[in-house]
């Protein structure tokens, strides 16, 4: 069986972590391909509402083994208290698998992500505080400690000292910090050794494995195609490749293994932190979209800035993932607007562009082109069938799906597990 990957479209929070648990029952394997516990993914079952940051969503599947990737990086603390939060709750965190080759979030990393955000003053990034670019930028400098060097103190101590001669140099003088002692990290490390070791694997062996076996396995992207480091609006975006292709490399699953890529992306836009947002809303849509959808940040609380659906975004993000199918979500928080907008086209400096202008600053400029769509007033969290939403509501999905490059096969009407209109099959 080949292997599927859910990637978010928008900036984040399209509903990834529903989208997992509704396949959840019907894959083998859930792996969390890149980031860290800046995600935050929610699941509702049962009226019980899960909130998911470090841990893949698919935990909470009984029959599905969950894994973390090499691409994500790990904080050990942030890792304990979820599972012990999880298991207090009755969740069975037993089956988790940890990649050797993930690496470690240090309690450095995360004071390194506080103080640079503060240094950038205005042109702060909006962070997360999770310490997960910092843990990256030594990932790819070379600097990173990796779950496997846990297990042998001495290389762990090496490479602690290596990178802390860097830092402590920046927090000391840059910064006006304290140093960090070698110990004091070996010391942090250390103290999960025991309670680490039986869940480590070397997750590409497990997952290839898998597949060969014929099993699903299905990788849960974290963040979104616009805060990818390549393809998002840089320099506001995360420090990973939350894309498909970067899936592949965060799960160590080959290209030609992924038969899916399916696309989350909400009837509407929302975003955390800073950045452009060319569909924003400053008046009371705004407040409507953010009070019905509930637009509050799982891992920060912070209030999600709200815009309307940018078929523009939908489109290239189409190319760039290579989408086989979109899952629209959140169509019920439209339900009693009148006319809803879609921006189709930017407007930049009098120039329309139909598809994503090729630089920064022009994106900076984009101002929405916008159609209107007529809406409905009918509640819809009952409907299970394209035929069972008002018709204008069925015509807005067909217009978003005509504009967005890819099919919509699945809409959520509700944030709970049955809450799904289902168009077409996700799994095959
Ligand atoms: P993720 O990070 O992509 O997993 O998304 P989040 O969990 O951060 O945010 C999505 C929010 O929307 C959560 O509160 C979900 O429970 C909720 N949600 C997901 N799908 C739907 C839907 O179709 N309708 C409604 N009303 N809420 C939804
Ligand atoms: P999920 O998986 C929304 C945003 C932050 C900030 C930028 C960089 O729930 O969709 P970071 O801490 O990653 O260095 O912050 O990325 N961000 C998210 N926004 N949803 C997320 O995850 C996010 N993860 C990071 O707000 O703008
Ligand atoms: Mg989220």
């Amino acid at each position: 069986m080949p292997a599927i990957v859910i990637v978010g479209a928008q900036w984040g929070d399209e509903g990834k972590g529903k989208a997992t648990d509704l396949l959840g029952s019907r894959v083998d394997y859930v792996v969390k391909p890149n980031g860290g516990n800046n995600a935050g993914h929610t699941v509702v079952v049962g009226g019980e509402k899960f909130e998911l940051k470090l841990l893949p969503a698919g935990i909470l599947s009984p029959n599905a083994t969950p894994v973390i990737g090499n691409g994500v990086v790990v904080s050990l603390d942030a890792l304990f208290h979820e599972i012990d939060g999880l298991e207090a709750r009755g969740a069975d965190t037993s089956r988790l698998r940890i990649s050797a080759n993930a690496h470690l979030v240090a309690p450095y990393h995360q004071t390194m992500d506080k103080v640079t955000e503060r240094f950038l003053g205005k042109r702060a990034i909006g962070t997360t505080g999770r310490g997960i670019g910092p843990a990256y930028m030594d990932k790819v400098g070379r600097l990173g400690i990796r779950v496997q060097d846990i297990f042998d103190e001495s290389i762990l101590r090496q490479k602690i000292e290596g990178a802390l001669r860097q830092k402590n140099e920046l927090l000391v003088k840059l910064y006006n910090r304290r140093a960090v002692a070698v110990d004091e990290i070996a010391e942090y490390f250390l103290s999960f050794a025991e309670r680490l070791r039986p869940m480590v694997v070397d997750s590409t062996l497990l997952l290839n494995d898998a597949l060969d076996r014929g099993d699903v396995v299905l990788m849960e992207g974290g963040q979104a195609t616009y805060l990818d480091v390549d393809h998002g609006t840089y320099p506001f975006v995360t420090s990973s490749n939350p894309t498909a292709g970067g899936a592949s490399v965060g799960a160590g699953i080959g290209p030609t293994r992924i038969n899916r890529s399916i696309g989350i992306v909400k009837a509407y836009t929302t975003r955390v932190g800073a950045g452009p947002f060319p569909t924003e809303l400053f008046d009371e849509w705004g407040e409507f979209l953010q009070n019905t959808g509930g637009e509050f940040g799982v891992n920060t609380g912070r209030p999600r800035r709200c815009g309307w659906y940018d078929a523009v975004m939908a489109r290239h993000a189409s190319r760039i993932n290579g989408f086989t199918d979109y899952f629209l979500t959140k169509l019920d928080v439209l339900t009693g607007i009148e006319q809803i907008p879609v921006c189709v086209a930017y407007d930049v400096d009098g120039v329309r562009h139909d598809e994503m202008p090729m630089t920064q600053t022009e994106f900076h400029h984009a101002k929405p082109i916008v159609e209107h769509f007529p809406g409905w007033t009918e509640d819809i969290s009952d409907a299970r069938n394209l035929d069972d939403l008002p018709e204008n509501a069925r015509n807005y999905v067909l217009a978003l799906e005509r504009m967005s490059g890819t099919r919509i096969s699945g809409i959520g009407v509700g944030p709970g597990r049955d809450e799904v209109v289902t168009v077409h099959d996700l799994i095959d």
